[in-house]
């Protein structure tokens, strides 16, 4: 990129979050307008689509703020141009604006619509503060650092509808996030319906508490699509997890079953690790497993599907009669060799299918199928051992990324997890481990932020636990550390407040 003399390198960027990787700005500007003109050549229907969504959020920002003038304009043009090759990542861009004319250039759909955040994040900024539709004289060259840059959102503990995991996903797309990893099963209810098994959302998608209290709800398979869908529009690939062997009360609640012991029990109202699981011993248990994540691939068209594999206690199996017939007709010697064959047979069925597993990094106990990839949670150690072991591995660890985690003095903010995670943690989160060589850390895919609800009830509370986190994780996902600096940080934070509150999104304030 070539430093046009007219301009000068401004100190303070503006509310740009994640801070692009080359920028020159400076201070002239250019008018947007109704009239402005966007250019693209025939048979790109990425650009196409990139533009359309443009133009869906303009119309957002008229009502938000003023409408575009359409009279006595001089009429601006901003040619979108595919590249043939990729320079630097499939999801580059580049936006060249001058005074007559704007050049945006990318290699994919997704790299369109970066382009487009950061023009949405410009624009945004002068709006809130003169009412005017105008962007910087700007030349801009970014990419991102990791391809998988991740949110993920627990709707078991507590549960959200569709019009706000599309709220979600919106927040998700405003700050360049790529994967929304949806934890869709667990103790506390099951969320996915099921064509085979409808007592999975019958019984398992509500709990009563001891005051009588019903709680729960579930997606139909209607609303699965839908959300995939609208994912889709904004380049975010969703990613479903099914969580299995533990964290499966809720199934047994509608299937008893396919426990060891076949007690009838209701879907807990406590939080926890619970001692039920699924039975290892018993055929009818991957039977329904794979019958599940069957119909989760006829949802869920992305490459990943994640299993869970975490916190799986091994009480019942010690003392079930089939779990120890499958020891010794498989020749197993140890309760962790028991859950690696388990997991094994999942890996396989959906590498038959075309899809790649990912697990919670217990999944390594006992040995691992190669084509899975681990997630790191219990710190980042998991994700080290995965990679020496010749698998992919997203960094999630808890020190940086679990969003349930207080925010601030416990005194003075709402209960959460008890542990902590402060903005600045947040934002030094680096998912490349030292111990790891340069080569080796191309297994490592990007991060993850994780948003567990046992704590958090309701959205408001939920954006309170996102806002700002999310845009330092955005930030350590996407931009260069080289380019990385907490105050400069902290300025453009102060920057998107305003837009939060224009768009009455509750934030805790650093
Ligand atoms: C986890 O937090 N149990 C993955
Ligand atoms: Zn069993």
């Amino acid at each position: 990129m070539t430093v046009s003399s007219a301009n000068r390198m401004r100190k303070t960027k503006r509310n740009m979050i994640p801070l692009p990787n080359r920028i020159i700005e400076s201070d002239e500007t250019i008018k947007i307008s109704g009239t402005t003109q966007w250019m693209v050549a025939d048979n790109e229907p990425d650009a196409n689509s990139v533009i359309a969504y443009l133009q869906s959020q303009f119309k957002i920002l008229e009502t938000l703020y003023s409408p575009l003038a359409t009279e006595n304009q001089r009429t601006y043009r901003i040619e979108f141009r595919k590249r043939a090759q990729p320079i630097e990542s499939e999801e580059e861009y580049t936006i060249k604006l001058q005074h007559e004319v704007g050049l945006i250039e990318a290699y994919s759909r997704n790299g369109f619509f970066y382009a487009a955040q950061t023009l949405l994040q410009l624009l945004e900024v002068d709006l809130h503060e003169s009412g005017s539709w105008s962007l910087p004289i700007v030349e801009l060259a970014d990419a991102p650092r990791f391809p998988w840059r991740g949110m993920h959102l627990d709707v078991s503990r507590h549960f959200y509808t569709v019009a706000e995991v599309k709220r979600f996903l919106n927040y998700l797309a405003r700050y360049k996030f790529n994967r929304f990893h949806w934890h869709l099963t667990d103790d506390h209810g099951w969320r996915i319906e099921s064509k085979r098994y409808p007592r999975l959302t019958e019984i398992g998608a509500w709990r009563t508490d001891a005051l009588g209290n019903r709680y729960g709800g579930f997606y139909t398979r209607e609303e699965i699509e839908e959300v995939v869908a609208y994912a889709e529009t904004l380049c975010i690939t969703v990613v479903p997890e099914i969580e299995l062997p533990g964290h499966s009360r809720a199934a047994l609640a509608a299937y008893p079953e396919l426990g060891c012991t076949g007690v009838v029990q209701p879907v807990p109202t406590e939080w926890g690790v619970f001692e039920d699981v699924y039975c290892s011993g018993k055929e009818a248990t991957f039977e329904f497993l794979t019958t599940i994540l069957d119909e989760v691939i006829e949802l869920f068209p992305g490459q990943y599907i994640h299993i869970g594999g975490d916190e799986c206690p091994k009480v019942r199996w010690k003392q079930c009669p089939h779990c120890h017939a499958r020891m010794k007709s498989e020749g197993i010697d140890s309760f962790e060799e028991l859950q690696s064959y388990f997991v094994h047979r999942i890996v396989k069925h959906l590498q038959e299918r075309g899809k790649q597993a990912i697990g919670w990094d217990e999944i390594l106990e006992g040995g691992l199928a190669q084509s899975a990839i681990v997630m790191s949670w219990r710190g980042v150690a998991g994700g080290i051992a995965a990679v020496e072991a010749g698998h992919q591995a997203i960094m999630s660890p808890t020190s940086h990324c679990y969003f349930d985690y207080y925010q601030g003095p416990r005194e003075t903010e709402p209960e959460a997890f008890p542990n902590d995670l402060p903005l600045a943690r947040v934002y030094e989160f680096d998912p490349f481990p030292p111990e790891l060589s340069l080569e080796q850390s191309k297994s490592i895919l990007g991060g993850q932020g994780n948003v567990w609800t046992e704590r958090i009830p309701n959205w408001s509370h939920l954006e309170y636990m996102l806002f700002p986190r999310i845009t330092a994780m955005a930030e350590a996902l996407w931009t260069k550390p080289e380019r990385r600096d907490y105050a400069d940080f902290m300025k453009r934070v102060e920057q998107e407040i305003p837009i939060w509150q224009q768009r009455r999104i509750s934030f805790r304030k650093p």
